[in-house]
């Protein structure tokens, strides 16, 4: 017996466009602006139109918004990159390792540009949320080299909870001494939230600032064996694990009803052709940019800019 279909979903029109994982909402935003899209038939220029996923019409560029194909992808993510699609500096951007998933991905969360590791991008938003909602406090894992050697003083604080300077404090985590090497250590570090450069301030906060950060596990899903650079497909069985109740591989959950009102006369209209619009939305990474130094930013509060 098939599954029965869930109640449409009400949301403002450029969300719609990106909850049909065609593009991000700024683009859908601005595509909205230059009146590319139409819904029932009618140019639509405020990206606060509400319409109904699966109900309402909407068409993008002459060709009807249907639901991309869910993509799921693991990087792993090199020092040096900064995680944003395009970097007003000009600095390299993880984009640069997507390679023929260029279709539009996001995401799941950041690293800074001097982290590695496990870094997600996908096109379901809602899968996205579920994995970094602050209530899911899903576990991720780090592994730190710091300054010096760390007692059983900043191991307890660490643990328990490190006042950070925008007066917020950590939630308890889960911290041990991988190893001792000269003057540094090796931690092992599990947080349950994701604040900003949170396991750096975190270290700062205790007295060993981090020389290293590398991620090696978000909830479920392991780094292993992927090498520095290099991006891969999860496998359905790693989705779902990572998001009980995903079910990537299943039909598309929202549908354009090719039945509400008839689409108006022009590029649209009685056509034939079952384009689908998404690729005109969606971009190819920018090129790779030649990168000035960071600045440590161990300390600060988050500002408005990539990682
Ligand atoms: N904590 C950090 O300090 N940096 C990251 O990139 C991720 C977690």
């Amino acid at each position: 017996m098939s599954e029965p279909n869930p109640p449409p979903t009400r949301v403002t029109l450029d969300r719609a466009l990106s909850k049909l994982g065609l593009t991000s909402r700024k683009q859908a935003q601005l595509a909205i602006q230059e009146q590319r899209v139409k819904v029932n038939g009618r140019m639509i220029d405020s990206p606060g139109k509400w319409v109904t996923l699966g109900v309402d019409r909407i068409v993008v560029d002459g060709a009807v918004a249907k639901p991309a194909e869910k993509v799921y992808l693991a990087l792993h993510k090199p020092r040096g990159l900064v995680t944003t699609r395009s970097d007003e500096q000009g600095r390299r951007t993880v984009y640069e390792c997507l390679g023929d998933f260029g279709s539009w991905v996001f995401p799941v969360g950041r690293l800074d540009r001097d982290t590695s590791g496990l870094l997600l991008f996908t096109n379901d938003t809602d899968w996205s949320e579920n994995i970094t909602a602050p209530e899911k406090k899903l576990e991720k894992e780090y592994l730190a080299k710091v300054e010096g050697h760390v007692g059983d003083e900043a191991l307890h604080t660490l643990r328990a909870g490190v006042y950070l300077d925008d007066g917020t404090i950590t939630l308890p985590a889960k911290v041990r001494i991988d190893r001792q090497v000269e003057k540094s250590t090796w931690l092992s570090i599990i947080i349950v939230e994701g604040k900003y450069r949170q396991v750096r301030r975190m270290c700062e906060g205790v007295g060993h600032p981090v020389t290293q950060l590398i991620r090696l596990r978000i909830g479920t899903l392991v780094l292993g064996k992927l090498a520095s650079g290099v991006i891969r497909k999860l496998t359905p069985e790693e989705v779902e694990k990572l998001v009980p109740g995903t079910t990537p591989v299943a039909a598309p959950r929202v549908a354009v009803s090719p039945k509400a009102s008839p689409p108006s006369p022009g590029r649209e209209g009685g056509s034939t052709r079952h384009r689908e619009a998404g690729s005109a939305l969606r971009q190819t990474p920018p090129a790779p940019k030649p990168r000035p130094t960071m600045k440590s930013g161990a300390g600060r509060r988050r500002p408005r800019r990539s990682r």
